[in-house]
């Protein structure tokens, strides 16, 4: 019966790479055969994964273990994601790639066209799709219940301080976290495009209030405007520099049927629907955000990313966050930060 266990390895063992392993090991079709870290076991805190433990993914794709693996998660800092999934793809495994996907579009490119080349598949990660305001709202879009879409915008009101940003950190480095829009905020970036498709005549205003000292980058905050390339204007306000504590992330859409309003600290609540002849269904409870030491994060449904990628390999559905979404995201935000 193992035997038809699809076989994981995860890369980066820290928050995100430990949620990767504990729904790994919680799904009974799956397998984790691997972890990789730069840091020791002890140091990570994950002494109780009894599988065999790389310092790098080399090494472990040179090991004997190498060959059994079907899938390696990329939960390392974002600056090392398409390296490792390049490093994956060249030996022929399956790659869910922690979000973004990259941080430039050259190296998304890089990752699919490689992906083409070996078969395999890329699973980008942008686990709020299944919220259900998320999936409620691409339903109501998807349906045309809305009718044309006069207007979007994204308030992203988020708190990361010093307590976040730490000098011996990935936060905060250019290379290796790229910047809030990419970090704390493109699932919210996914979200509009899924809904919206892709936007164009983009102008951005970025500024530092407070982050000059913590960062590398030139903004913490910004107003962002754009057309949409289906029709209508969107913006995003975009801040870390809330005091103390996240104050919201929300999505209002003005279109010809009606208004809809989803926020809530990370888009869990469906706040205004008022819609032409339409009622609003009762919507399942959302999943409480990934708990971040001090920080709430985005949604905590990565056991939903790990059945999709069992599903997609025993042909039971298609993929969620396709390779090209992942890229398009990473697209967008490298075309608003220019
Ligand atoms: N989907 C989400 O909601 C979500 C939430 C938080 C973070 N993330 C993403 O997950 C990734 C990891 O974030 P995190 O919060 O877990 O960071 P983290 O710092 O807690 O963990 C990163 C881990 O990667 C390890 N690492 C660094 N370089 C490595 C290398 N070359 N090879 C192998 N391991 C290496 C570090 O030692 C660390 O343990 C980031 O890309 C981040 O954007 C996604």
């Amino acid at each position: 019966m193992s035997d038809n266990k699809i076989k994981f390895a995860v890369v980066g063992c820290g928050h995100i790479g430990k949620r990767h392993a504990e729904m790994i090991t919680r799904n009974a079709e799956s397998q984790l055969i691997a972890l990789v870290d730069v840091k020791s076991k002890e140091h990570l805190g994950i002494e109780s994964y009894d599988v065999p433990f790389f310092a790098s993914l080399e090494e472990l794709l040179a090991s004997d273990l190498a060959k059994q693996i079907d899938v390696i998660n990329i939960a390392s800092p974002n600056g090392f994601h398409a390296e490792h999934a390049l490093l994956a793809l060249d030996a022929h495994k399956h790659v869910v790639i922690e979000k973004p996907m990259a941080l430039n579009k050259q190296d998304a490119e890089k990752v699919i066209y490689k992906a083409l080349h070996v078969h395999k598949q890329v699973f980008a990660v942008m686990q709020n799709r299944y919220s259900p305001p998320s999936a409620w709202i691409k339903d109501v879009v998807q349906q045309g219940v809305l009718g044309e879409i006069y207007m979007v915008q994204l308030n992203c009101y988020w708190n990361r301080d010093d307590r976040y940003y730490k000098a011996d950190s990935w936060h905060g480095k250019k290379d290796l976290d790229g910047g809030t829009l990419f970090t704390q905020f493109s699932h919210f970036i996914d979200l509009m495009y899924w809904l919206f498709g892709d936007i164009d005549n983009i102008q951005s205003r970025l500024t530092n209030f407070n982050h000059s000292h913590l960062t590398e980058f030139k903004e913490d905050s910004g107003v962002i405007q754009f057309d949409f390339v289906n029709g209508g204007l969107g913006c995003i306000n975009f801040s870390t520099s809330i005091w103390d504590k996240n104050l919201e992330s929300s999505m209002t859409i003005i279109a010809e049927n009606g208004s809809v309003k989803i926020g809530g600290q990370y888009m869990d609540k469906v706040e205004v629907c008022h819609i032409k002849d339409y009622t609003m269904p009762e919507l399942a409870p959302t999943n409480p955000g990934n708990d971040y030491g001090a920080y709430k994060g985005s949604a905590a449904n990565h056991h939903f990313i790990i059945e999709n990628v069992v599903d997609v390999l025993k042909n039971r559905a298609t993929i969620t966050t396709n390779a090209l979404e992942g890229l398009k995201v990473v697209d967008i935000i490298e075309r608003m930060y220019n």
